[in-house]
C-alpha cells in the first residue's frame, strides 16, 4: 500500500485536473444567471464522492441550491465524521483587475490562481482526497459523512433549515470544516473562533423624483450627503460603534485570554505592508489580533446612488443606498443586533427624508472548545504534517451556518482551514498554493486515524 505522501505524489495530476473541473464551473451563489452552474457544480461534487468511495450519494433538492449529501459507514459503532464544505463562491468583479480569468485555473508561483480556488473549492477538495485515499486501501478508520452546500457565500438559508429536517441522517461526533486560514504557510493553526454577522441594507429617499440639483439645489435635502452624514456618526472618536446596545452582549475576554490570544504569531509591519497602508484604524484599546477576533465593528459595503455616469450631470438624486455589515462576537445575538441597528438608524435620520432599512441575513458567532478529542486529533495531525504545534486563533471571518449545527444539531466542529492572508479570498486574484492542497490532504488523512485512535479511548 502506498502511504499518503506517495499516493500524492502519484495522482498530483488527476488532483489538479478534477480540481480544475470544479473551478471552471462558474457557481457564484448570489447571481441568478448562475442557477444553472449551481447544479453543475453539486453534480460534480457528487461524482468526486462516488469516484472516492462513497457508498450512497445525493443531491438534496432545498428551496434554495441543492445540498450533495455522501457518506460511507463502514461500523455503525465506529466514531462518525462530518465534513462541511460550500462549492458557492463570490462573485469576481472587478473582473479586469485579474492577471488571468478567474474561472480558468492557473498555476503560476506554485499556485492556483482562480475564484474558489481557496474558498472553498480547494479547502473542500482537500476532503475528497484524504477521504477516497482511505476508502481505496479499506483503511478507513471511521464512519464519514459529506455536505457540501451552495449557499454559503449568501447566508446558509436553505442549508439551516435542511439540517432541522435531517438531524438524524446527520448525526455525528465532530464536523470538520477547512474553509478558514493558517497564521502562515509553515505555521498551521486552528479556528477556535469565528465572528457572527448582520448584515442589512439602508434606503435614504428624499424627494419623489431626481432633480435639478440648480432649480432646488438648497432647498431639498440630498439624500447621499445625508445618508453619507448618518454614516458617519456611526462609529465616535475612539472608533466605537454608537449604535446604542450594540456592546451591551459583548462578553469580554478576560486579561489572560487577551494575552494569549495576542501571543499568535503577529508582524505588524508585514501586515500594513501586505496591505499598502500606512496607519492602522480600529477601536482605541485594542490590537489588530483583538480588534478582528474578539471585537464586533461596523462597516459599509458598499454605497451608491445619484450619477455615476460618464461626465457630469446636475442632479439631486431621490435615493441613495448603503449595504452595512457588522461583525459580531460570541454572546451577541445577530437579530437583536439587527434590531438595535434599525432603531438606531432610524432615529437618527432628519424629517427631510424616509429611510427604509432591510435585513438581508445575519449568524451568530461560533467558539470552539480547544479541549475536546476532535482538537486534539487535529492540533496532533497538523503537528506531524507541518511539524509544528497548531496555534489556536479567533478568526474575524463568519460561517454562520457552525453555529447553527451547534445548535440544531447539537455537534462541535473543529475549523482546520489551510488557507492563507495572501489567498486574497474574495478578491481579485484569489489563489491557493499547491503545498497548501498537498499538506492539507495529508494532514485530514492524519485526522482521522487519530480521531478513531483517540476516540476508542
Ligand atoms: N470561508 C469564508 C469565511 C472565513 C474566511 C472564515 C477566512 C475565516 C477566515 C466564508 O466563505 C465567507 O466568506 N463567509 C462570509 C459570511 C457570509 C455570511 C457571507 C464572510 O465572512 O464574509
Ligand atoms: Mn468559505
Ligand atoms: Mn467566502
Amino acid at each position: 500500500m502506498q502511504d499518503i505522501k506517495q499516493f500524492i505524489e502519484t495522482n498530483r495530476q488527476r488532483f489538479l485536473d478534477e480540481l480544475f473541473g470544479l473551478i471552471r464551473i462558474p457557481s457564484i451563489s448570489s447571481e441568478e444567471k448562475h442557477k444553472p452552474d449551481m447544479v453543475k457544480a453539486a453534480d460534480y461534487w457528487a461524482q468526486l464522492l462516488l469516484k472516492a468511495g462513497a457508498d450512497k450519494v445525493e443531491l438534496m433538492p432545498t428551496t434554495g441550491n441543492p445540498i450533495v449529501y455522501g457518506e460511507k459507514i463502514i461500523n455503525p459503532g465506529l466514531p462518525v465524521v462530518l465534513v462541511y464544505g460550500h462549492y458557492d463562491v463570490m462573485p469576481v468583479d472587478p473582473v479586469d483587475l485579474w492577471n488571468s480569468q478567474p474561472f480558468e485555473p492557473e498555476i503560476r508561483d506554485g499556485k492556483i490562481f482562480a475564484r474558489g480556488a481557496d474558498d472553498d473549492k480547494g479547502q473542500s477538495f482537500i476532503h475528497a482526497k484524504a477521504f477516497e485515499y482511505l476508502a481505496q486501501n479499506n483503511t478507513l478508520p471511521c464512519n464519514v459523512k459529506f455536505m457540501i452546500e451552495g449557499e454559503e457565500e449568501i447566508g446558509s438559508a436553505a442549508l439551516a433549515a435542511w439540517c432541522v429536517e435531517k438531524k438524524e441522517m446527520l448525526s455525528a461526533d465532530v464536523i470538520l470544516v477547512s474553509d478558514t486560514m493558517m497564521v502562515g504557510p509553515d505555521t498551521p493553526s486552528i479556528t477556535c473562533g469565528l465572528r457572527g454577522i448582520a448584515y442589512l441594507e439602508v434606503e435614504v429617499t428624499g424627494a419623489s423624483r431626481d432633480l435639478h440639483s440648480g432649480i432646488f439645489g438648497g432647498a431639498v435635502a440630498n439624500p447621499i450627503n445625508i445618508l453619507a452624514q448618518m454614516i458617519a456618526s456611526l462609529h465616535d472618536a475612539k472608533g466605537r460603534v454608537t449604535v446604542k446596545g450594540f456592546y451591551d452582549d459583548v462578553t469580554a475576554l478576560s486579561e489572560a485570554g487577551r494575552a494569549e490570544l495576542n501571543k499568535a504569531p503577529f508582524d505588524l509591519n508585514k501586515y500594513r505592508q501586505s496591505l499598502d497602508i500606512n496607519e492602522l484604524c480600529g477601536e482605541d484599546g485594542y490590537t489588530t489580533l483583538e480588534r478582528t477576533g474578539i471585537r464586533p465593528t461596523l462597516d459599509v459595503c458598499g454605497i451608491w446612488g445619484g450619477y455615476t455616469g460618464e461626465g457630469a450631470k446636475t442632479v439631486i438624486p431621490s435615493k441613495a443606498y448603503a449595504k452595512i455589515s457588522m461583525r459580531l462576537v460570541a454572546n451577541q445575538d445577530h437579530e437583536k443586533i439587527a434590531r438595535l441597528f434599525t432603531e438606531h438608524f432610524l432615529s437618527i435620520a432628519p424629517d427631510c427624508v424616509k429611510v427604509k432599512v432591510t435585513n438581508l441575513h445575519g449568524g451568530q458567532a461560533y467558539v470552539s472548545p480547544t479541549d475536546s478529542t476532535a482538537f486534539r486529533a487535529a492540533a496532533k495531525a497538523l503537528e506531524t504534517v507541518f511539524g509544528k504545534r497548531p496555534i489556536p486563533v479567533y478568526s474575524g471571518g463568519s460561517i454562520p451556518i457552525i453555529a447553527t449545527f451547534e445548535r440544531v444539531l447539537g455537534i462541535k466542529s473543529i475549523l482546520m482551514g489551510f488557507g492563507l492572508d495572501s489567498d486574497a479570498i474574495h478578491s481579485p486574484n484569489e489563489n491557493f498554493p499547491l503545498s497548501s492542497l498537498f499538506n492539507g490532504i495529508e494532514t485530514v488523512v492524519h485526522f482521522y486515524e487519530n480521531f478513531a485512535r483517540m476516540m476508542k479511548g
